[in-house]
């Protein structure tokens, strides 16, 4: 059976993934493609055409398309708890009573839309919807590969009106234990306070996430923001996830916190530097966070982890690699499995899991996130052959001995080869890597592309032969989406990719996960003593991930890097 599943409802990171008879084939965010990060507002056009192509299917060979989002009825608490919550705003909270499913009506006509366009006959091939954290928990409990009952978690802003899930899982089926509402958001109130330190909300919340470590958790009591009693919580919205009239408003920009907020501390801060009191303020969300949801955690899922320590976890909010580090870290906690594209974008995926296991297939666990478009040399030699800039291309002979000569002498090098990576981390396909062990590379890196906010970490890819002695764990983490300890020795081997906390962000690359960005590592071994590498996403601030040869020389052109590498082209600016 093919299913293709569709992100995109709430309005942001819209992608497409296949599943055909329970294997994942091909997925992919619409962003690379329109080269909008985000894609905001867009229906994911491009990523499922891309699907399609892979797999060398017809639309009419689809048989089900599964969509992440609802309608939500009015026997469920949730509208309920929406409108009795958000009384200040009565046009919203009668509208979630009166027409709550507007938002699934407008997405569904829209997704329709595409279809037709596309060539689908809705006709025969049906759209089956699926409830949004439902998508995000089959997305993490159904890749898992794990076999016993399995606690599963997600935490996002919201969906339709659901904003964090706990649950479990067995046998196949998910079972839910409690769902909290908007505006009872702990993702939506990190968001909020995203907002106010000058970031993006669905963006930013990874740099107040870096910051926090430089901020005193303790000198503001933020818990004053959140009403906590055993299993439950409720947010303070005159101070955050505010809707309506009681937004905090600046030039015309309404904001997800209130008035309330900015009375307590004071204006909303602009900029990119770490400063006083802001960078307190972020280590008091996240130690926020953290609190409550591992309470919650303790409350509701305590009893699965006893039994067997397996936890599945989804949703924006586990993005957080802080908070995941304190979940591995909890005694009941065996193993966690953080679907790494756990964003809304990754819904795709677990609608489609979540309508795949209705259908009974057989779900494959997640093996890689390598399911984008991959380009040959042809076609990177086509693309720099047309390229304004006439790149200076050779072809190599021996790739990976050459992109270790040029890491090992200390040059950031952009690296491009095989499939995209779904998700939002690089994992080795769409990089730019440099050699950790060299004093100052990360910020050439940050001169040379990625003008990103100098306090932010830069992170390591390590081979699994040394993970274990670097990490002071063997708990599994291919995806970076966990931070750990780094061991006291590797701290001055490899300064450059150790965050201020003593952490670091690790993937562990294995052969069979990526055999040629393995081999790169054991040449780097060869030539510095340590089989690792600095690895950030091959793009400038604000840009998605490169997709395609041609997005490769345009951000190469756009910055100051002197070396790229895509598949064996290698092409230099001297
Ligand atoms: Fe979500």
């Amino acid at each position: 059976m093919n299913i293709l599943g569709l992100s995109g409802a709430v309005g942001h990171d819209c992608s497409a993934a296949l599943l055909m008879d329970g294997r994942l084939v091909a997925a992919a965010e619409e962003e690379r493609f329109i080269r909008d990060k985000h894609a905001k507002g867009r229906q994911p056009i491009e990523a499922t055409r891309f699907c399609l192509e892979t797999a060398g299917l017809r639309p009419d060979q689809i048989d089900i398309i599964a969509y992440p989002y609802a309608a939500i009825p009015l026997t469920s608490p949730a509208r309920w708890h929406y409108a009795r919550r958000n009384w200040y705003a009565p046009d919203r909270a009668l509208q979630a009573i009166f027409t709550g499913n507007r938002i699934y009506h407008r997405n569904i006509k829209a997704v329709r839309g595409m279809l037709d366009d596309l060539g689908f006959d809705l006709q025969k091939t049906s759209i089956r919807a699926v409830e949004h954290h439902l998508a995000h928990a089959s997305s993490a409990y159904h890749l898992s590969g794990f076999t016993e009952k399995t606690a599963i978690l997600g935490v996002d802003g919201r969906g339709e009106y659901a904003s964090t899930f706990f649950g479990y899982g067995e046998n196949g089926k998910i079972h839910k234990i409690k769902e909290f509402y908007e505006p009872d958001s702990i993702g939506g109130l990190y968001g909020a306070i995203t907002e106010f330190l000058g970031f993006e909300m669905l963006d930013g919340e990874f740099k107040v996430m870096g910051m926090a470590p430089y901020g005193n958790p303790s000198r503001f009591d933020f818990s004053r923001l959140i009403k906590r009693w055993p299993g439950g919580f409720e947010v303070d919205n005159r101070m955050v996830n505010t809707i309506g009239l009681r937004r905090y408003k600046d030039d015309q920009k309404g904001y997800f916190f209130g008035q309330g907020l900015v009375d307590w501390l004071g204006k909303k801060r602009d900029g990119d530097e770490i400063d006083d009191p802001y960078v307190d303020y972020a280590a008091s969300v996240q130690a926020l966070l953290e609190e409550v949801v591992l309470e919650l955690v303790d409350y509701y899922l305590g009893d699965v982890l006893r039994e067997t320590g397996k936890l599945a976890y989804a949703g924006g909010v586990a993005l957080n690699v802080k908070l995941n580090q304190k979940l591995i870290a909890r005694p009941d906690v065996t193993e966690l499995f953080v679907q790494p594209a756990s964003g809304d974008a990754g819904t795709a995926l677990g609608a489609a899991t979540f309508v795949a296991e209705q259908e009974q297939e057989t779900i494959q666990p997640l093996e890689h996130v390598y399911l984008g478009p991959a380009f040959s040399n042809e076609k990177c030699i086509a693309a720099c052959e047309q390229h304004e800039q006439s790149p200076a291309w050779i072809k190599l002979d021996n790739t990976v001995a050459k992109a270790a000569d040029l890491l090992a002498a200390g040059n950031p090098l952009a690296w491009f080869q095989g499939r995209m990576e779904f998700g939002p981390r690089a994992l080795g396909n769409r990089s730019i890597l440099g050699n950790p062990t060299e004093s100052g590379v990360a910020d050439r890196i940050n001169a040379q592309i990625k003008y990103r906010e100098r306090w932010r970490p830069f992170c390591p890819s390590i081979s699994d032969k040394i993970a274990t002695e670097i990490m002071k764990s063997d708990h599994p983490s291919p995806y970076m989406t966990f931070t750990f300890d780094v061991a006291e020795e590797w701290k001055t081997r490899i300064p450059e990719v150790v965050h201020e906390d003593g952490t670091a962000r690790v993937q562990v690359v294995t052969a069979a996960s990526n055999p040629r960005y393995y081999q790169l590592l054991d040449a780097m071994e060869q030539r510095t003593g340590n089989a690792v590498l600095l690895n950030t996403s091959l793009n400038r601030r604000g840009e998605p991930m490169v997709c395609s040869p041609e997005d490769a020389l345009n951000m190469f052109y756009g910055s100051d890097l002197e070396y790229l590498i895509m598949e064996d082209i290698l092409v230099s600016k001297n």
